[in-house]
């Protein structure tokens, strides 16, 4: 079977020889940043987007990529023409990338790029099981016991790959239900994110969302957001409680994989009447049309036969 291809600074490779030094910073420090973009019908979704969010993290985060933003979009164009080909007609991928500060010497000083970045960029086929339920019947949202790191520590606004707090906190959810959600609470018990998503919910027909005070300024929250307004749906960026969720009549989570999963179980409690409400179906529909492709029905296809 052929096999696919990924970049590793400077190098295209085939997936099982790539490799990175057990000195990379990616390793010693978790101190790396990421992005993960997918396509729709094998076309990339808002690439620029989460090229230009991924140069705003190396900015803040003083990672020196050593190369422009429109090299970055050129190799990264490459790398998925370079796999399209084993990819099913009917399945879409995601494309990561993964950028550490590279050669991290233990006892040097830390805060000063050695040498070159590690450039990693790989494509897979994106698997949609473990949503495609959540689509029809939503999930159940829990909130950990752990909660977000405060923006002053480090800004959510960052992607980034030091992900031992979300972890735990995952964990920690699905330990109420091992299908659950995490709804993670930041410091103040405001609700700031999931381990991989944005938070919205509607109530009296208004789109609710946190501010990025407290989560990632996520692209499909952004098209969230520019969906609602397009369909004459308000919307509010404001502080949400646990109270807020509870309360709601619905509730859904934004993420590039799946882009909306719906969740009609709050701690245990239903959201609204327990279905996967109006608002949130009219926006799925909308993302679908926006970008020409059946989301949830794509989902459903990659269902064995027969189950
Ligand atoms: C912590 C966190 N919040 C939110 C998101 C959603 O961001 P996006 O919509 O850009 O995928 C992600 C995506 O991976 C994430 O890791």
């Amino acid at each position: 079977m052929q096999e696919r291809m990924v970049y590793i600074s400077g190098e295209m490779v085939p997936e099982s020889q790539a490799r990175i030094s057990i000195f990379d910073s990616a390793v010693m420090l978790g101190d790396t940043v990421t992005e993960s973009t997918r396509t729709f019908a094998h076309k990339p979704f808002k690439l620029e987007e989460h090229i230009g969010r991924l140069y705003k993290s190396f900015k803040v985060t003083r990672i020196d990529p050593q190369c422009s933003a429109d090299t970055m979009l050129k190799i990264t164009q490459d790398v998925l023409a370079a796999n399209l080909g084993m990819m099913s007609p009917d399945d879409d991928c995601w494309i990561v990338h993964n950028v550490s500060r590279g050669l991290a010497i233990a006892g040097a000083d830390p805060t000063v790029q050695q040498g070159s970045a590690t450039v990693m960029i790989f494509t897979q086929p994106m698997n949609l099981l473990p949503w495609v339920d959540f689509y029809t019947k939503g999930c159940h949202a829990v909130t950990p016991m752990s909660r977000a790191i405060p923006a002053q520590s480090l800004d959510a606004r960052i992607k980034n790959r030091s992900r031992m707090a979300y972890t735990l906190a995952e964990m920690e959810a699905k330990l109420v239900d091992p299908l659950a959600q995490s709804v993670i609470l930041d410091v103040h018990g405001n609700v700031a994110e999931n381990k991989g998503g944005n938070i919205f919910l509607v109530s009296d027909g208004v789109l609710k969302t946190p501010t990025t005070a407290n989560c990632l300024e996520g692209l499909s929250r952004q098209v969230a957001l520019d969906l609602a307004d397009s369909l004459g749906i308000p919307t509010v960026q404001t502080i949400l409680q646990p109270y807020d969720l509870a309360t709601a009549d619905e509730v859904f989570f934004t993420s590039t994989p799946y882009c909306i999963m719906p969740a009609t179980r709050f701690n245990g409690l239903a959201v609204g009447d327990g279905q996967v409400g109006p608002i949130t179906k009219r926006l799925l529909n909308a993302w679908s049309a926006l970008v020409g492709l059946d989301i949830v029905g794509q989902a459903q296809g990659q269902r064995p036969s027969g189950s």
